[in-house]
């Protein structure tokens, strides 16, 4: 009963033979086509706990759960910790995620989800804005420079046609860096004030790590009709990025209603001010063809759902292609399943 490792080196073996685009778009179709198959019968997704901590420096360390019914168990473990680019040169996001078999409790895979994490909130916004986003947008607009732009950046030029885009960062480096890290578009990257960035783009990311309390990171000023907005930084109690009166004026999507309600920029809203879930909005888009034309927001709080459907498009990868390591973690190997002792050596046992 061995363990799939997939680490970071497997995925980028995986990368290299798929190539990013196609895994991207590939993401993109997989993260659809599963939210308009979902069935609230057939799994079960609890919104996330965690903890929050201030020592040694201010972060979060969630777990998120999913049950495929009579299948598995995915569970991932996501810290967020804003201090870690400048004190250790390692992402904000740190994460890693595991699938159980429920038929009797062994960790089938164990694998990075930092990098799945910002590949599939890209897909994400991708999905929610191929629904909600104007299919003529040109110009998109990034406020927070950060390692989810990158992926916000990637997703959505898989969609849209930009010959444009706006960024602004209160760090002038990362604004600054902007350009460098999205080498995998020839369109033109500008930095821009955040009203200038509201002012201009057809679709806005927000993907800021704004403390609790501080937001909202642009005043509502003047916006195309048609701007859709992807809320990706709002993930916890009391942090949001957009100023509520501008959430009033939209259709707000949750990903995941719960979870938004308690972390993401529904936390602002009344009930009745919210508007269809992710997969209400994927399962009947036609329903919503006006909201091209129309101000709206994709509220994302980062939904287990997307983390399982990009696992498993990484995990069947690797086996595509042999990667991976396989080990022995667990304690299965004994004949006598009643005996903790037994793997152990007999002179070790002799001797203790
Ligand atoms: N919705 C999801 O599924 C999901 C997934 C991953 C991360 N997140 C959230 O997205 C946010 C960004 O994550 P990241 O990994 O890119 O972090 P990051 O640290 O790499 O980048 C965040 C950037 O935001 C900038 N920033 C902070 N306050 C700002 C403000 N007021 N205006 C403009 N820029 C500001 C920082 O300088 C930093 O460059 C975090 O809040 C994280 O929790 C959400």
């Amino acid at each position: 009963m061995k363990t799939l490792i997939l680490s970071i080196n497997d995925i980028r073996d995986i990368i290299s033979e798929i190539g990013l685009n196609s895994l991207m778009d590939e993401l993109i179709i997989r993260m659809e086509r599963a939210i308009f198959e979902f069935d609230l019968d057939k799994t079960l997704v609890p919104a996330r706990e965690g903890f929050e901590y201030h020592e040694p420096h201010s972060g979060l360390l969630e777990w998120m759960p999913l049950l495929q019914i009579g299948e598995q168990v995915t569970m991932k473990v996501v810290s967020y910790h804003p201090s870690n680019p400048a004190v250790q040169n390692i992402p904000t996001i740190v994460s890693s995620i595991g699938t159980f078999d429920v038929t009797n409790g062994h960790l089938v895979a164990l694998a990075d989800a930092t990098f799945l994490t910002s590949f599939r909130t890209g897909a994400a916004s991708a999905v929610a804005s191929k629904v909600l986003g104007n299919p003529k947008s040109r110009t998109i607009g990034i406020i927070g420079c950060g390692a989810q732009a990158v992926t916000q950046l990637h997703a959505l030029s898989r969609i849209f046609e930009f010959d444009h885009g706006l960024v602004y960062d209160v760090d002038p480096d990362a604004s600054e860096s902007m350009s460098k890290r999205a080498g995998f578009t020839d369109m033109e990257i500008e930095i821009s004030t955040p009203e200038e960035i509201l002012h201009y783009s057809d679709i806005l990311c927000t993907t800021t790590s704004v403390g609790k309390g501080e937001g909202p990171v642009f005043n509502h000023t003047n916006h195309n009709p048609w701007l859709h907005i992807n809320a990706v930084g709002s993930d916890f109690p009391g942090k949001f990025e957009l100023p509520v009166s501008l959430l009033k004026k939209s259709l707000v999507c949750p990903d995941f209603l719960l979870q938004a309600r308690k972390e993401g920029e529904c936390q602002q809203l009344r009930g009745d001010e919210i508007g269809p879930d992710m997969v209400h909005l994927v399962q009947n888009r036609q329903k919503y063809y006006d909201a091209r034309n129309q101000l709206s927001v994709f509220d994302s709080t980062g939904w287990a759902f997307e983390d399982k459907v990009a696992f498993d498009m990484f995990t069947e990868y690797a086996a595509k292609l042999d990667l991976g390591t396989s080990i022995q973690i667990e304690s299965t190997i004994s004949e006598d399943p009643k005996n903790p002792y037994e793997f152990i050596n007999e002179v070790i046992l002799q001797n203790c």
